[in-house]
């Protein structure tokens, strides 16, 4: 009878492979957006600078003009009188101020800025405080644009501007007086070996300033390591940069740095960005459509919850060279 005919054999075959290939392709999806596939690559440093290079190749089409060249969040408040910043480039511009003053930028600085991005900083930076800068950046587009940006602003003499990596400076020792490095810090693999070049070209009582994203407090569960992970593929960070503020300060002290101040201020940088972007958004879709758009919105908007919840931060660190080092 048709009612106790056992299921052919090879329809519940069909329904385990197709079980199993589902969980595969999970296993793969997490695993390769994790960065696990990339164990056991050679010369890993180097794979990843090109991951690097081609994640701010791709923004550059078409969009090197936008947000005034700057491709910082920004800080949002300007701590010298507590008001609150609207546009974009005040917001890049003013994070400039604050690092080049936290660490006292002058004219006659020996001053290395590192990650310079298209060198919009420094055309700032050499207007505001008069100083001449010697700047890096992994990007050959980054520091091509960057020259035109120096010689359109007419400070070309001003500026040196290289295309080298941070965790390999092509400075002799105790070069410079000055190091800045702005939201460079987390795609370096890694970032303590940039601080390690940072204190070589260091001059015995230089000093540094630093701007990043960082985390507030580590969490060891497997769902927080699962996003960190996954977060820092998405974004061409290294995954041996994933450490909280505690350690952060713990590692630079390790090196050997001094005087190291830390200060938090990420409710004054992912909020104002998230909400300032939008009223780019119309603009940024006619140069990168739809997909790019509202994609960026929606991370832009985890970026905000997390650091609304405290999970992410946005740091500005500041320290010193022992003068006897
Ligand atoms: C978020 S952007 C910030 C750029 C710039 N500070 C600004 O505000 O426009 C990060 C920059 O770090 C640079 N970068 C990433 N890894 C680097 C490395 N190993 N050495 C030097 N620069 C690096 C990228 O090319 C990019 O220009």
């Amino acid at each position: 009878m048709a009612k106790n005919t056992p299921k052919p054999q090879a329809s519940q075959g069909r329904g385990f492979s197709w079980c199993l290939s589902f969980f595969v392709l999970i296993v793969a999806i997490v695993a390769y957006f994790t960065g696990l596939l990339d164990y056991g690559i050679e010369n890993y440093e180097e794979f990843h600078h090109e991951r690097v290079k081609n994640f701010y190749g791709q923004i550059l089409v078409d969009f090197h003009e936008y947000h005034g060249g700057y491709l910082t969040f920004g800080l949002w408040r300007n701590y010298t009188s507590n008001e609150k910043i609207t546009k974009f480039e005040d917001a890049a511009e003013n994070l400039y101020y604050e690092l080049a003053t936290r660490f006292n930028l002058t004219k006659d600085s020996k001053f290395l800025d590192v990650a310079c991005g298209m060198a919009t900083q420094d055309v700032y930076l050499v207007k505001k405080f008069g100083c001449n800068i010697t700047a890096v950046d992994l990007l050959e587009k980054h520091v091509a644009i960057g020259k035109q940006h120096l010689v359109k602003a007419g400070i070309q003499d001003k500026v040196k501007l290289l295309q080298a990596s941070a965790t390999n400076l092509p400075f002799a020792n105790e070069s410079f007086s000055h190091v800045m490095c702005a939201e460079g810090g987390p795609h370096m693999h890694t970032r303590e070996q940039f601080w390690r070049e940072t204190m070589r070209v260091l001059q015995p009582g230089g000093v540094f300033a630093f701007s990043e994203s960082t985390l507030q407090k580590r969490t060891d569960s497997w769902l927080a390591q699962l996003s960190y992970r996954m977060a820092s593929y998405l974004w061409r960070c290294s995954v041996d940069n994933i450490y909280d503020n505690e350690e952060y300060i713990r590692k630079l002290q390790q090196i050997g740095f001094t005087d190291i101040q830390l200060k938090s201020c990420n409710l004054d940088v992912y909020p104002d960005y998230q909400l300032s972007s939008w009223e780019d958004r119309a603009q940024l879709y006619k140069v990168r459509g739809y997909l790019t758009t509202w994609g960026g919105a929606f991370i832009d908007l985890i970026l905000r919850a997390y650091s609304e919840y405290e999970v992410i931060d946005y740091v500005l660190v500041t320290g010193k060279k022992p003068p006897n080092a």
